[in-house]
């Protein structure tokens, strides 16, 4: 059993990769923006204020994010065949809240995959899914917080998890195989 945090900006492939990830390796995967998306779907009182904070392209509270996440690892069956934690930890609170959190249950992080990818490819896929789907955080207004939130407040989680000897910097681009393969030689001790 692998626990995998997969780390990078907004746009950098994390939601991507970590579908073949869960295809290959048979893991959990944990989203935090696709369960605070799905609770502003339905309304839900979490929905309202998470809303509140994802349309201005700002961080939920730390506390709340990481009651959210403790919940979500004790009720998901699938949550022992290994996890793959797309945007969470974006910060270093929750970074350290994951570490006890996890080694209370017996648990720890094996890898963290950090895909790295220049800035400017980061704003164009953006804005093509923007009108691709049309997901509301996806225009160059929010997209500009989201990235200004990802340098002051997560990228210093990459430095954070260099110290703990677990970070791997992935050239995230090219083709999304490509991507893939070479987050496969890492998982894999190639
Ligand atoms: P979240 O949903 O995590 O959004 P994000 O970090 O902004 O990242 P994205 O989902 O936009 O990008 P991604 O890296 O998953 O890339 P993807 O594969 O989709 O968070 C949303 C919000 O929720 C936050 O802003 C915050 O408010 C809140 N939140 C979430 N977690 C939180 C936390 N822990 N604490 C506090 N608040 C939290 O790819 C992007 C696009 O590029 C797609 O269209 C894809 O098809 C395309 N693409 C992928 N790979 C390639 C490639 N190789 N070449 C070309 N295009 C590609
Ligand atoms: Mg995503």
């Amino acid at each position: 059993m692998a626990n995998i945090i997969i780390f990078g900006a907004p746009g950098s492939g994390k939601g991507t990769q970590s579908e073949r990830l869960i295809a290959k390796y048979n893991l959990c995967h944990i989203s935090t923006g696709e369960l605070l998306r799905d609770h502003i779907a339905r309304k839900t009182e979490l929905g309202i204020v998470a809303d509140s904070y994802c349309s201005r392209g700002q961080l939920i509270p730390d506390d709340l994010m990481i009651e959210i996440l403790a919940h979500t690892i004790d009720n998901d069956p699938n949550a022992a065949k290994g996890l793959i934690l797309d945007g969470f930890p974006r910060t270093i609170p929750q970074a350290r809240a994951l570490k006890q959190l996890l080694a209370e249950r017996g648990m720890k992080i094996d890898n963290v995959i950090g895909l790295e990818v220049p800035e400017d490819e980061l704003v164009q896929r953006l804005l093509k899914r923007g009108q691709e789907s049309g997901r509301s955080d996806d225009n160059l207004e929010t997209i500009n917080k989201r990235l200004d939130v990802y340098r002051t407040q997560t990228y210093p989680l990459r430095d954070y998890y260099i110290n703990e000897g677990k970070y791997a910097a992935i050239k995230a681009t090219g083709t999304i195989d490509e991507i893939f393969e070479r987050i496969a030689d890492v998982i894999e001790g190639r």
